[in-house]
């Protein structure tokens, strides 16, 4: 009797403790400031940079990225309109070298091509192999590259599925400031960013485990064990066939044009607001992207938009699922610690009740185009 309540005392005290530790780490990496002063600026960043350098090096990466039809024509298309003979340009993070190439073959006087991963080597051979001249590949890391003179143009393709994931703002923002011609052009370089609350098709819905009764076999007990890790509460997918529709109209939650944005002017708190002009059950708030490049020039990775980039997931930030009728107000606000670490970021929504001013109804499968 007695070693049993000692057992479930210590089983008690061990789960607090996992949790309050668990929950500290969030906390911390809430918080910028306190997470370098604790680990050090340069320990976190090598981390990403080492796993990034190895995730691009395989080969499996990059066929996806190559095999996906309309991220290669969109940047075939920006590089026709945006890189002109005799144009000296940084192709930052080169991968395989394909959009140096196509600058090159749009008569670039000269294109450096750098990359921190060993892919380099495989993008040298490709470049002799296609007969591709005036391209230098220099295996560096953006931060530490230098240049004697300033360039007409950056190009890179540096988004993550979060859009900021891939450390795209303070990457480029740091060639621009110190390499980049004034009047130089960035491609791409306007970026809207969204959040939209979704319902998700029936047969496709995970729900949360202890929302689940599997022929008569209930979960619900299981929340008092939610786990606290951030990853558990976002869905990833890739999948046009998982949305079901929008419940509002969607909208950017923030435009951004790298010619001008400096990293402080991203907000930590974004709040908005959806009129329901599709009724149905809130599932989630699906995060995506969409690049521009002109009025006409576009890249999404919406999971409504039929031209969507394949290999892009949509994330889907979880919410508990609650049901909302035409008319009634979604407001959610999604505080963000730091933009390239979504394990920062950190949502809540609240309804409000119908207003009586309704905005035009939305096809029911928007797009964001
Ligand atoms: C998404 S891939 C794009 C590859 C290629 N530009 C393309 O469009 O197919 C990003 C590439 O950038 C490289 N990379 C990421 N951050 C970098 C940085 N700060 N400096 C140098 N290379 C970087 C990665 O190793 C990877 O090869």
């Amino acid at each position: 009797m007695f070693s049993r309540s000692l057992q479930r005392l210590s089983v008690g005290v061990f789960s607090a403790l996992r949790r309050g530790v668990i929950w500290c780490g969030d906390w911390v990496r809430a918080r910028p400031g306190v997470a370098a002063w604790l680990y050090g600026k340069q320990g976190s960043d090598a981390g990403y940079r080492e796993f990034n350098g190895w995730y691009f090096a395989q080969f499996g990466e990059q066929e996806k990225m190559l095999a996906d039809r309309p991220r290669m024509d969109f940047y075939h298309a920006a590089i026709q309109r945006h890189v002109h003979p005799g144009d000296r340009v940084i192709d930052l993070g080169t991968g395989t070298g394909i959009l140096a190439a196509f600058a090159a073959r749009k008569g670039a006087a000269k294109v450096y091509a750098i990359d921190h991963s060993k892919i380099l080597k495989h993008a040298r051979r490709l470049a002799t192999h296609n007969g591709i001249e005036k391209v230098e590949f220099i295996s560096t890391h953006s931060r530490d590259f230098a240049l004697r003179e300033r360039v007409d143009v950056i190009l890179h393709e540096q988004m993550g599925d979060f859009l900021f994931d891939e450390a795209m703002v303070p990457n480029v923002i740091d060639l621009r400031e110190r390499v980049l011609k004034p009047g130089g052009r960035i491609v791409p370089s306007v970026f809207e960013f969204y959040c939209e609350p979704i319902k998700v098709k029936d047969e496709r819905r995970i729900p949360f485990i202890w929302e689940l009764d599997v022929h008569g076999y209930n979960f619900s007990c299981l929340e008092r064990s939610r786990p606290q890790e951030a990853p558990y509460y976002r869905h990833n997918s890739c999948d046009l066939g998982v949305v079901e529709h929008f419940l509002g109209n969607p909208a950017p939650a923030l435009t951004l044009d790298l010619q001008t944005l400096n990293e402080d002017d991203l907000p930590h708190e974004i709040r908005l607001q959806r009129t329901v002009v599709n009724a149905g059950r809130l599932d989630g708030f699906v995060v995506f992207f969409r690049a521009r490049v002109d009025g006409d020039l576009s890249l999404s990775s919406g999971p409504l938009d039929a031209g969507r980039a394949p290999h892009w997931g949509f994330r889907t930030l979880r919410v508990a699922k609650e049901d909302f009728t035409v008319g009634e107000v979604i407001e959610l606000t999604l505080t963000v610690g730091a933009w390239a670490e979504p394990d920062t970021w950190r949502w809540s929504h609240s309804k409000k009740a119908a207003t009586g001013v309704m905005p035009a109804p939305a096809p029911v499968a928007a797009s964001t185009q």
